[in-house]
């Protein structure tokens, strides 16, 4: 049998399809559901925007995501003042999604936007003894603009942190979330934003596992100086929480 070029294309996009939607319909009828109730009770109330739940579909970490999710909704339950922040930002996705899940705050971002520096890489042991500045590099302020989609809250400071960090010294802040992986900036970012942290304001530091020994040990040495005490979460790739006292 002698095929046409135009033939396989449209015998390959009907296979692609079917594949799509036997896989559609496998994940609806024996896919295991993450979704806690409290959630699917406010996408019924219709509290969860189009946004929000398209980002929760695609988002494989959902114990980080829906962990995210109410924090977010204890901060405006409880009424706790101030703004949010990440520090270390990379392409965005993190920050669209917490973004979406509070667009009124004001939500500041620190990421070099060129990958990790040589400094901090310095002082690594483990497996991130192995990274090298062009880890990260690929990434582009424009394009995490354009990705994140979001309103004039967001306000994006390129640099090394915490070179980056004077701006928003007089600022209160009520969600942070560190996610640089190394531990000069881990411990830069946990000294910084700690004291600025309103009472019951949330700071989130992730990549809390063996993997990544700097961040262990900036939160644990952190940690000595406060008097809170650490929430570590079950996410795929560990998160450590704290929750400043009133
Ligand atoms: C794991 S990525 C962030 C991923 C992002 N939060 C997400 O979920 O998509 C780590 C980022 O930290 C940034 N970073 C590490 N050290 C930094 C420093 N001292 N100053 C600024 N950015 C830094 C890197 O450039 C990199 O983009």
């Amino acid at each position: 049998m002698n095929l046409t070029v135009f033939q396989v294309i449209n015998y390959s996009l009907i296979i692609t399809a079917l594949v799509m939607l036997i896989y559609y319909m496998w994940d609806l009828f024996f896919g295991q559901n993450y979704q806690p109730v409290s959630w699917m009770h406010a996408v019924k109330q219709g509290q969860v925007s189009r946004v929000l739940k398209m980002l929760e579909r695609h988002y494989p970490d959902k114990v980080r995501f829906f962990n995210w999710w109410f924090q977010v909704r204890r901060l405006n339950d409880e009424q706790i003042p101030g703004v949010f922040a990440e520090l270390g930002v990379y392409k965005g996705e993190s920050a669209r999604i917490l973004h979406a899940m509070d667009p009124l705050r004001i939500f500041h971002l620190f990421d070099t936007f060129d990958g990790f520096t040589a400094i901090d890489l310095k002082e690594e042991r483990g497996e991130a003894a192995t990274y090298t500045p062009d880890n990260f590099s690929d990434t582009d302020i424009s394009r995490v603009v354009h990705y994140i989609g979001g309103n004039e809250n967001i306000k994006l400071y390129p640099g090394y942190f915490p070179e980056t960090a004077s701006i928003v010294s007089d600022v209160r802040f009520a969600l942070v979330n560190i996610d640089a992986d190394l531990y000069r900036p881990t411990r830069a970012g946990l000294e910084f934003f700690y004291p600025r942290l309103s009472p019951g304001g949330v700071l989130l530091v992730h990549d809390y596992n063996p993997k990544w020994e700097g961040v262990i040990t900036a939160v644990n040495d952190f940690m000595k100086t406060i008097p809170e005490s650490l929430v570590i979460l079950p996410d795929m790739y560990g998160t450590a929480m704290i929750i400043r006292n009133k």
